[in-house]
């Protein structure tokens, strides 16, 4: 078996228009013949330039910015070696992936946290095909905010016919030098959460991204942010929705605006225009105005001479259909309770804004773990109705599953696959699943400063 460290290089070396090529996987046969997908990913401290006058230290899988796009082939295993080159401890979270609970990357509650200088095999087979994302579950507002946040694409058994374009949005709380404000403010984190000051699309703002003329395009948006909601557009009526949060759509629908909370993806397929030098930019959208966050370019392509029509579904991951009629349902609330308490460690004031069912998980770290939110019978249909009882936005998130969302009071929806649903201000939505993955899984918010104001918790699937 072989193992190699990817590509190091400066953050120019990896723009954007050449993220999309850089096929890492290394596929090399083992004893029982099948492939791997072998990679180190190191998280260490390296600097970026992300701001115009300055550089910025970031925190970096394998000390770049983006992160390295790891590929992995659904079905077969892909395994990781994490070595943690930070000066704390850290963990790998694999987001959206249904693995064994033993890889989760949750320290505490699946693994004990990867010290500084050590390092974790992650071994796992991904069940399901499309994008992803990877990063640590240990001190997120700083880890994640400072840039350990990467792509993970698991490639369809067979691979449909579209070109894969990679778009990384993540916004930075920088100074114009390039140094960091403060990465979160309590009033803030008991609102919708501090947002950045610097937008970036794979690590440069509003990048112009090189795309093959005539081509059917696949754009894989992924919200790496801490905080931000992006209401991507393309205020084109042929761009289409084919997945959201790595599902596949059965029926793709014109995108018109698709908000995006923070940790979830937004896969749209486009057929390009068969002319050298088109732009086509792209928008997230504040009402009716939308702002540019970066564009498409056109180049001749000389690969295709008939141009591509038409953009067919992506074939469906095996998720299992939950029984409805034979369900349970539990009841979550996520609410807001403002405290301020003062901690006994280090005269810091512990924040704790956000409770779930009426409790708060209040230990930063999750050195001490509560009780779970609830616990599941193995193989049993669930129904969860969540009720959002907040004036903010509030991107739950559910690990190990994949869940139905079925309906909600704020919107008219076809039932669809996702990890993570953004729930509007006092929105009430029904979601779905069958719980097939036994162990401790976490439900949060993905609104980090949320999450680590209280909105976290877990269910036991036994
Ligand atoms: Cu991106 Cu606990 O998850
Ligand atoms: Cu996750
Ligand atoms: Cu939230």
């Amino acid at each position: 078996m072989k193992r190699r460290t990817l590509i190091k290089g400066s953050a120019t070396a990896l723009l954007a228009s050449s993220l999309p090529k850089l096929s890492l996987a290394m596929a090399s046969a083992s004893k029982s013949g099948e492939p791997h997908y072998d990679y180190i990913l190191t998280a260490e401290p390296a600097t970026a330039q992300l701001a115009k006058s300055g550089d910025t230290e970031i925190l970096g899988f394998n000390g770049q910015f983006p992160a390295p796009v790891i590929r992995a082939k659904q079905g077969q295993p892909l395994r990781v070696k994490f070595v943690n080159k930070l000066d704390e401890p850290s963990t790998v979270h694999w987001h959206g992936i249904r693995l064994d609970i033993a890889m989760d990357g949750v320290p505490y509650l699946t693994q004990a946290p990867v010290p500084a200088g050590g390092s974790f095999l992650y071994e796992f087979t991904c069940p399901d095909a499309g994008t992803f994302w990877y990063h640590p579950h240990m001190n997120s507002v700083e880890q994640l905010g400072k840039g350990l946040v990467g792509a993970l694409i698991v490639e369809e058994r067979e691979r449909p016919d579209y070109h894969d374009v990679i778009i990384g949005l993540k916004d930075w709380r920088l100074k114009p030098d390039g140094s960091y404000l403060p990465l979160s403010l309590p009033r803030e984190a008991a609102r919708a959460g501090t947002l950045g000051t610097l937008a970036t699309v794979n690590g440069e703002q509003k990048p112009v991204i090189d795309v093959p003329a005539g081509e059917r395009l696949r754009l894989r948006f992924l919200n790496l942010d801490n905080t931000r909601v992006y209401n991507l557009s393309l205020r084109k009526d042929d761009a289409k929705v084919i997945a959201i949060d790595g599902s596949p759509i059965a029926q793709p629908y014109t995108l018109t605006s698709h908000a995006t909370g923070a940790g979830m993806r937004l896969d749209v397929g486009l057929i390009s225009p068969n002319k050298a030098g088109i732009e086509i930019p792209i928008y997230d959208m504040k009402g009716r105005y939308g702002i540019e966050i970066c564009r498409l370019k056109t180049i001749s392509n000389d690969k295709t001479t008939t141009p591509k029509a038409g953009l067919p579904a992506l074939p469906a991951n095996p998720i299992p259909t939950p029984q409805l009629d034979k369900a349970e349902t539990l009841s979550f609330v996520f609410e807001w309770a403002g405290a301020l308490s003062p901690s006994d460690k280090d005269g810091q004031v512990d924040h704790s804004f956000w409770l779930i069912n009426r409790r708060a998980w209040t230990d930063h770290s999750h050195q001490h773990l509560p009780a779970p939110l609830a616990t599941l019978t193995l193989g049993k249909t669930y129904i969860f109705e969540l009720h959002n009882a907040t004036p903010h936005h509030h991107p739950i998130h559910l690990h190990g599953l994949i869940f139905t969302v079925l309906e909600s009071d704020k919107r008219e929806l076809t039932p669809f696959h996702t990890d993570t649903i953004l729930l509007e201000k006092n929105e009430r939505a029904k979601i779905a699943f069958v719980a097939d993955n036994p162990g401790r899984w976490m439900f949060h918010c993905h609104v980090i400063e949320h999450m680590d104001t209280g909105l976290m918790g877990y269910i036991t699937i036994a």
